[in-house]
């Protein structure tokens, strides 16, 4: 998705600018632009298709100024180009707007705009915003945006300056995440805290509907309709330094590595050994409406999707409440039954996901009640939903979930213990779960030990023309989000299936050059998984297992540690994801930014 970044204070904004385009590249973008307010009134813009040291590159010396917005674009409207990249100029060039987000009515716009003359510079849809604003003749800059804003269907963040109103960036938020930073006479507008934390850690979350004014020293909240808002600074948890490298070669392999240390944090002032149960500040509800729930529906996307299918087999097997997964974008366009005795969860990284958002929106305009399994502390998920559960993985930099994958799992099997034990979950089942949530990271390094065969694993399966993972129950949200890991990072087309589905279809694709990876634990289902491995290899399909021993029918077994039944998916997928990671080294992908996607998908 596309990033923003906006800067006024008493400093230099184009460094500033530039350095928080940096921080915003791991999103995914194609192309990249700076706009300035100079001393001496009027912008001045430098645009480039490419990476932002192309950008750099382009920048005069002289490009001074305090004032400043700045974009990485992914682009929806119109191809990468020096044209297409924002900021986008009005006609007269005294208006400077980048925009995150999609403007449905665009075209409408644009043909009107045209029929009164304008002449657009770029394809995109952005570019309306600029010229209607441009065009308004309202006394204030506030007045104008406000004016554009109303004539706009759509999704949008976006930071606005005029070489008339010097002193002040005006920004809105519908859709598109904006967060305001609060510094030392200076003010600073992004689409990602990651943009400014090095600069200050008091932040402001706009919401939907939102806009502020920002000024050297001060700033002002208001709705789009012009009444003020109340909006309260929350302190950003993550270290600056938390966003570094950390000596890795990429942020995938630093967030797989980190992940002993980020579910320790997961579980960290969590665990109740007196009831053999946990506490969940926040949850947002309590132990009676706990009881009260008959079923629990999980919504998310992509890998939060996954971690809710885990999530949803915890639940029903610990609380033994019917529960189950769905991807948020079909959940809301289904038009679905929404039932008061039903508990939601929407799952989020980022807490900006829009189809995820829009999902919960629709939830509660129908008066569900929504918790949130989210990341990102003060987004938009997580202040849109009833209470929830943080899941306190830290930054997750890279566009592939790794980290925060595990730890999303591991609040969930937090959240099905509570709910387990606030109904018939024994206290010995309780001190069971305990003892082997206090296991995992201990595990995940013992797991994390094995990376060096893991790589030569990775290196004879790279060169597959497809991949096919394959488990059962328990295993088979792991051979999903495995699948995903393979596809996304690596580019190999890969498949996931329920095990015992193969034979009705799918054990046609099966041939040396499609090997199958195959989850296999010491569970209730192991005989079942054997006889799937055998399948397989009686029409000579190569075979990689993941398990708790090894299984001599398959051509390479990757043995990790076994915990709980209901907690080893936590770990049964993370030597996958290192498959996943040294299969994309070995083919010399772009690891942390992988074509074509985005960290956070915050249009539809
Ligand atoms: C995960 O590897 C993917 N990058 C993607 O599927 C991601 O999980 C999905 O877009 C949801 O993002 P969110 O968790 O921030 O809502």
């Amino acid at each position: 998705m596309c990033g923003i970044v906006g800067y006024i204070g008493k400093r230099d904004a184009a460094p500033l600018l530039l350095e928080g385009l940096q921080r915003l590249e791991y999103r995914g973008y194609d192309s990249a632009g700076v706009a300035i307010s100079g001393k001496s009134g009027g912008l001045k813009t430098v645009k480039a298709k490419g990476r932002v040291r192309e950008l750099e590159s382009r920048v005069p010396k002289r490009f001074s100024g305090t004032t400043g917005i700045a974009h990485t674009r992914w682009a929806t409207h119109g191809a990468p180009s020096d044209d297409n990249a924002h900021p986008h100029l009005d006609a007269a060039g005294k208006v400077a707007v980048v925009h995150n987000g999609i403007i449905d009515n665009a075209a409408e716009l644009r043909a009107k705009l045209v029929a009164d003359g304008v002449e657009f510079a770029s394809e995109t849809d952005s570019e309306v915003l600029s010229h209607l604003i441009g065009r308004s003749t309202a006394e204030t800059l506030e007045a104008r945006v406000q004016q554009a804003l109303s004539r706009v269907e759509g999704t949008y963040g976006i930071a606005v300056l005029h070489a008339d109103f010097a002193d002040r960036i005006v920004v809105a938020r519908n859709g598109s995440p904006v967060v305001l930073g609060i510094g030392e006479n200076e003010m600073f507008v992004a689409s990602d805290v990651a943009a400014l934390v090095r600069h200050t850690r008091q932040v402001i979350t706009l919401d939907d509907g939102e806009m502020a004014t920002i000024k050297a020293g001060e700033y002002r909240t208001y709705t789009t309709e012009g009444s003020r808002t109340a909006a309260s600074p929350t302190t950003i948890e993550w270290e600056a330094e938390s966003y570094d490298m950390g000596g890795h070669d990429t942020y995938m392999h630093k967030e797989i590595c980190e992940q002993a240390d980020a579910v320790d944090r997961v579980l960290r002032g969590r665990i109740d050994d007196r009831f053999a149960t946990v506490h969940l500040g926040g949850l947002g509800i309590d132990a009676r409406e706990a009881r009260g729930v008959r079923r629990v529906k999980i919504l998310g996307c992509g890998s939060a999707y996954h971690a809710g299918q885990i999530g949803a087999q915890m639940i029903e097997e610990l609380a033994r409440i019917p529960a189950d997964a769905e991807p948020a974008s079909e959940f809301r366009y289904r038009n679905p039954v929404v039932d008061p005795d039903t508990l939601y969860i929407a799952v989020s990284q980022s807490g900006e996901t829009y189809d995820t958002l829009a999902a919960v929106q629709e939830l509660k305009r129908k008066g569900a009640r929504v918790l949130g399994v989210v990341n990102v502390v003060g987004s938009a998920i997580a202040r849109e939903t009833d209470g929830g559960v943080y899941v306190h993985a830290g930054p997750e930099v890279c566009v592939v979930s790794t980290k925060c994958f595990t730890n999303t799992a591991v609040a969930f099997a937090l959240l099905a213990l509570h709910l387990g034990r606030v109904r018939d979950l024994s206290v010995a089942d309780g001190k069971r779960i305990i003892a082997g949530l206090r296991k995992l990271p201990d595990q995940i390094s013992q797991i994390l030990r094995g990376e060096e065969e893991i790589k030569k694993l990775a290196a004879e399966y790279a060169d597959a023309k497809s991949m096919m993972f394959v488990g059962r129950v328990r295993g088979y949200p792991v051979a999903r989000e495995a699948s995903l890991k393979l596809k996304e990072v690596s580019y190999v087309h890969a498949e996931a299936y329920p095990a015992s589905e193969l034979k009705h279809g799918p054990l046609a694709l099966i041939e040396p050059e499609v090997p199958s990876v195959a989850i296999v634990p010491d569970d209730e289902l192991l005989e079942k998984n054997r006889a799937t491995l055998e399948e397989i290899k009686a029409r000579s399909g190569r075979i990689l297992a993941v398990g708790h021993q090894e299984q001599e029918v398959a051509d390479h077994t990757i043995v990790v540690p076994r915990n709980e039944p209901e907690l080893d998916p936590i770990l049964l997928g993370i030597p996958l994801q290192l498959l996943a990671y040294h299969a994309a080294l070995a083919l010399g992908r772009d690891i942390d930014k992988p074509r074509n996607l985005a960290k956070s998908v915050t249009v539809e």
